[in-house]
């Protein structure tokens, strides 16, 4: 799992490093960068749909995404899709939790709730 995260961590800095052109992109492609180098480790390219190991995140909330990406979490009172804990926190994306909001708002979740 740690060393999972450390991949997960490289690509994350690296996509960072390349993007001069961030401020000229708008939240929902910031996120779409964001998930698609960070998430679809373990979560769907197409976020409607469950990935690997994650469940389909589609229309996920900000609320959710910070309790998760961050705290490794879930809202009081949040129906969670897994029982399970295996998804590592991100710290470090603290500043795109909007825009993975924006993205994921894209999408809606066909499989259950
Ligand atoms: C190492 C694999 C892995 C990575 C990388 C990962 N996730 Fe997850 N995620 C999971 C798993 C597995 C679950 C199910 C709960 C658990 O076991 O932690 C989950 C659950 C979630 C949930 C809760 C879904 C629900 O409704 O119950 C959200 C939201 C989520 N992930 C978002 C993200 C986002 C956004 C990223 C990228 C920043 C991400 N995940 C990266 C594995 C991962």
């Amino acid at each position: 799992m740690v060393r999972g995260s450390l991949v997960v961590l490289a690509l994350a800095a690296s996509a960072c490093s390349s993007g001069e052109t961030s401020q000229e992109m708008s939240a929902a492609d910031r996120g779409e960068r964001v998930y698609k180098n960070v998430c679809i480790a373990c979560h769907n390219a197409d976020p409607s749909q469950p990935g690997s190991l994650g469940p389909a995140v589609a229309g996920s909330s900000r609320e959710l995404l910070e309790h998760r990406v961050l705290h490794g979490t879930y809202p009081e009172g949040y129906v969670r899709q897994r029982s399970s804990a295996v998804m590592p926190q991100f710290p470090h994306l603290a500043g795109s939790i909007d825009d993975l909001a924006a993205y994921l708002a894209q999408f809606d979740r066909s499989g259950g709730s």
